[in-house]
């Protein structure tokens, strides 16, 4: 369904702010959107540095007229071409979100963005709101929920297969920053900076992802208060976090627990999700995500393998399958899918279509996630009390 269909007459004319060489997300950016040839790649402000940012932007074809220094260029110059950006992804470390977003969106851009989104909620819905006005697309790319497998899992607990929904049971918590690694690495310093980071580290770097696959699995889940606790292993962190624990209780009495951590040493990703029902249970694991445990009480624990015949085929996501069953997807196919979605979510509202029939992680999905690290950070500068979800 997905694989090299012509979509719409030309492709989007698309730049990137940030994921410049050596980057750690720029490359998946361009690897997803060109998947499916409905964006191509024109002009960018890849770099920091303007030198390495032309010298790049060769590299990846792009005219070097079009390798911008500063984003706020690349916005006035293309706008005065006929054949000027359409969209933007934001690849940039976190603190410059907003401000390219808002740039972009004022400019009458499409906008993908790397989360966390902003800082604060009032930051995001001033995002939407310009977005609503200019009749724009917002994508965030909580790149692990393009897989086939998180949507069957939706699909089935849509279907109640589970029964009625009572715990989530989220984790992303890998070891890699156990030790001080952002002294020789500034990928890492940024993220343990508040000025750059904004008010989280594990929470927003990683956290969000696996609060996103929940809210994607069980869409009607709202969360009604939460309680964390967030600490720093390593001491220089401070006031960020690199480990925490969020409790959750949402709407109608289902109960969560979320593990954000960069310490827990030893695990390379260990991003899973387990949705607990009634009747079964389902887990998810982002190394194996080809899979999908499904136990029901009383009889023996199934593995569901990504393109099989048994899965919901009357749901597009769980249908989009690019490769056949037996072939391992990963991802390049889940970013892939969701770049995808929002070249079609582009496409229509450019054309003033509605967007009711598409699922794609949107503004909501950026506005959730800010909201939930607004949250959690009050929850925890207040002693890990109890804080209104509302
Ligand atoms: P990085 O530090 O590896 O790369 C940042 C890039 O942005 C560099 O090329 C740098 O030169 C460029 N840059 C910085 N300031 C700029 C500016 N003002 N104008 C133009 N370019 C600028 O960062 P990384 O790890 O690639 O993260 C970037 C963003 O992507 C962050 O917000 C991060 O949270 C997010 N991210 C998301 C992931 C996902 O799964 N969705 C995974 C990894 C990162």
């Amino acid at each position: 369904m997905f694989n090299e269909e012509r979509r719409f007459e030309q492709p989007i004319r698309w730049a990137m702010v940030g994921g410049g060489r050596g980057s750690q997300i720029g490359y998946i950016h361009r690897a997803a959107a060109a998947r499916d040839n409905l964006f191509q790649l024109v002009a960018g402000a890849f770099d920091i540095n303007p030198e390495r940012c032309i010298d790049f932007g060769k590299n990846l074809g792009v005219d070097p007229s079009r390798c911008y220094s500063d984003y706020k260029v690349m916005f006035e110059e293309e706008a005065k071409r006929e054949d000027g950006i359409e969209a933007v992804s934001i690849a940039t470390p976190n603190k410059f979100h907003y401000e390219m977003c808002k740039a972009a969106l004022e400019a009458g851009l499409h906008v993908i963005c790397e989360k966390p989104l902003c800082f604060t909620v009032e930051e995001a819905e001033e995002l939407k709101a310009i977005a609503e006005s200019k009749n724009r697309v917002i994508g965030v790319t909580y790149g692990y929920t393009g897989y086939q497998m998180v949507h069957q899992a939706r699909k089935m607990i849509e279907n109640g297969d589970l029964g009625e929904i009572r715990i989530i049971n989220m984790q992303f918590a890998h070891g890699w920053h156990s030790t001080e690694v952002e002294a020789n690495d500034p990928g890492t310093k940024w993220r343990v900076s508040p000025e750059v980071s904004g008010p989280t580290y594990v929470l927003g770097d990683i956290g969000t992802h696996a609060l996103y696959l929940a809210e994607v699995m069980v869409p009607d889940l709202e969360i009604k208060e939460l309680m964390c606790t967030r600490q720093s292993f390593i001491e220089s962190r401070t006031p960020l976090e690199d480990n925490a624990f969020v409790l959750m209780h949402f709407e109608g009495g289902a109960v969560g627990n979320l593990w954000a951590s960069a310490v827990n040493a030893g695990a390379i990703h260990e991003q899973k999700i387990r949705v607990v029902g009634s009747k079964a249970s389902i887990e998810w694991w982002d190394e194996h995500p080809n899979q999908l445990v499904y136990e029901v009480q009383g009889e023996p624990k199934r593995l569901l393998d990504r393109g099989h015949g048994y899965l919901y085929k009357d749901d597009p996501a769980v249908a989009a399958d690019r490769i056949g069953c037996g072939h391992a997807e990963g991802l390049f196919e889940s970013w892939a899918n969701l770049y995808h979605r929002f070249a079609l979510a582009m496409n229509a509202t450019s054309k003033g279509e509605t967007l009711d029939h598409l699922w794609f992680p949107g503004i909501k999905a950026g506005i959730d996630g800010v909201r939930f690290l607004e949250k959690c950070v009050e929850s925890a500068d207040n002693g890990a009390k109890w804080v209104d979800y509302k």
